[in-house]
């Protein structure tokens, strides 16, 4: 057996990337709402332009999807609740009931279906009122205000939900502060201090949410989530394996601080050697003692890092800086290095560190995909590209597993088309359904099964003996 028995297979997505109504039954506005190019620009208000306002308006198909999934055999989906659904401003004494009600409805339905709800709390989507109001989370407050959005969610679903995610890629905050971290200092002017002091602000609220998981629902499983920046030195000097060793701790810090519940010495030099001052409080402290259940991570590919940064040519990958090229990593269109076997690399060395179970909740290939007619007159899209990139990462999960590595289950990223993160395009696709929806936000949003539909049901009917 190459996976074990009860392994949970599945598929992903964002509130913000599908949803759309994004102004509908009281939901106030998310960051998302004015980021119309990803990562590009912030718009003051929502523009027409933002496919993220329409989505795929999975807010009013979600039965049809969530159906769609079943067909595939999914034992586990991981979504986000949108914040500004529940609190539109973050800062409401009552939740808003029509949201709570909307995700009452999706979890329903996956659980009529025998589907593993996996929720992310909070998926780059915080409310815009806290970015404005208190610059996200370099403010303590929002602390308090996320503890409250968790016991909210906690109460209400805590007989359906077991396993929790308190945020998506985390140490993102580093690369994107806004989109991230809710923070609306431009990143250039950003210094170290109020980016730690944020990052903290969010380690406690992780921490809190934890503690409040562990009160309320003794069952439930709660787990960090860690975007995986898996890097290779580019050549054997030294000098770029200590580079490496740094960069790696960008990741690594923050893992570690939700693992070990709290900061790892490597964390004392960092601080000093960029002036940072971190206000902790004896009761963070105490705070950060309550661990995570489990490691989730998301894994798209590795990059190279190197001491001199004249070496190497630049990836294309967005999420990232200052990475190199590897002359052994073929590339996506969108310029994101293919590395299969750091996906079992990734799984090691998590499990290594922390001896936690793993849980890899984003993997998949964003591709433009062609929608065709079969002889039969039905459409369908050859993905084999597709297929072929999951089909590589999952014999190195199988790879991880025989190596020892304790994995919990797999959701494949963007299971069904949606609005891609960093460029807020449809054309970057990662799903096994199709979504009739154009950059330009044309489209009869109908949903067709590509060929990696098939071919992933496959894999879980076979739990992975097929591959
Ligand atoms: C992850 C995010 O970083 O990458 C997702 O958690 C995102 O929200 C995914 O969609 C893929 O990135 P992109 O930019 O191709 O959508």
């Amino acid at each position: 057996m190459r996976f074990p028995e009860k392994f949970l297979w599945g598929g992903a997505t964002a509130a913000n990337q599908c949803e759309g109504a994004y102004n509908e039954d009281g939901k106030g506005l998310s960051i998302q709402d004015v980021l119309p190019k990803g990562f590009k620009l912030i718009t003051d208000e929502p523009t027409a332009d933002n496919l993220k306002l329409k989505g795929i308006d999975y807010y009013h198909r979600f039965k049809e999807d969530i159906r769609l999934f079943t067909e595939m055999g999914f034992k586990v989906y991981r979504f986000s609740i949108a914040w500004s659904r529940i609190y539109p401003t973050g800062e409401e004494e009552q939740p808003n009931e029509a949201g709570l009600r909307f995700y009452d409805e999706v979890i329903d339905e996956c659980l009529k279906y025998g589907i593993e709800p996996l929720v992310t709390i909070s998926h780059y989507e915080t409310p815009l009122a806290l970015a404005k109001k208190y610059n996200g989370w370099a403010d303590r407050r929002l602390i308090d205000l996320y503890v409250k959005y968790c016991r909210t969610l906690f109460e209400r679903y805590k007989k359906k939900v077991k396993y929790w995610i308190t945020f998506n890629e985390i140490n993102s905050i580093i690369h994107q502060p806004f989109m991230s971290g809710a923070i609306l200092t431009p990143k250039e002017q950003l210094t170290q201090q109020d980016l730690y002091q944020a990052i903290h602000h969010e380690l406690v609220a992780s921490a809190r949410a934890v503690k409040l998981a562990h009160e309320l629902m003794p069952q439930a499983m709660i787990g960090c989530m860690i975007l995986a920046v898996t890097i290779y030195p580019l050549t054997p000097n030294p000098d770029d394996i200590i580079e490496v060793m740094k960069l790696e701790r960008n990741t690594y810090l923050f893992a570690d601080v939700q693992v070990r519940g709290e900061y790892p010495a490597y964390a004392k030099r960092i601080f000093e050697e960029n002036n940072i001052h971190l206000n902790i409080t004896n009761q963070d402290k105490e705070d950060l003692k309550n661990v995570v259940d489990f490691v989730s991570f998301s894994y798209y590919s590795s990059n190279c890092a190197s001491a001199d940064p004249t070496k190497g040519e630049p990836t294309g990958s967005n999420m990232t800086t200052n990475l190199k090229r590897n002359p052994y990593s073929k590339v996506s269109e969108w310029g994101w290095q293919i590395d299969p076997q750091g996906l079992r690399y990734t799984l090691n060395r998590f499990y290594d560190r922390y001896q936690k179970p793993l849980f890899i909740v984003e993997n998949g290939l964003g591709a433009t995909d062609e929608l065709i007619m079969q002889a039969d007159g039905s459409y369908t899209v050859e993905d084999d590209y597709r297929i072929q990139y999951m089909n590589d990462h999952l014999i190195q999960v199988s790879e991880a597993i025989k190596d020892g590595v304790d994995v919990l289950g797999y959701t494949a990223w963007g299971c069904i088309d949606l609005v891609s993160c960093s460029t807020a395009e449809m054309k970057k696709r990662y799903g096994f359904i199709y979504v009739d929806l154009d950059n330009d936000g044309i489209g009869s949003m109908q949903r067709y099964k590509k060929k990696s539909f098939d071919w992933y049901k496959n894999v879980i009917a076979t739990n992975g003996e097929s591959l």
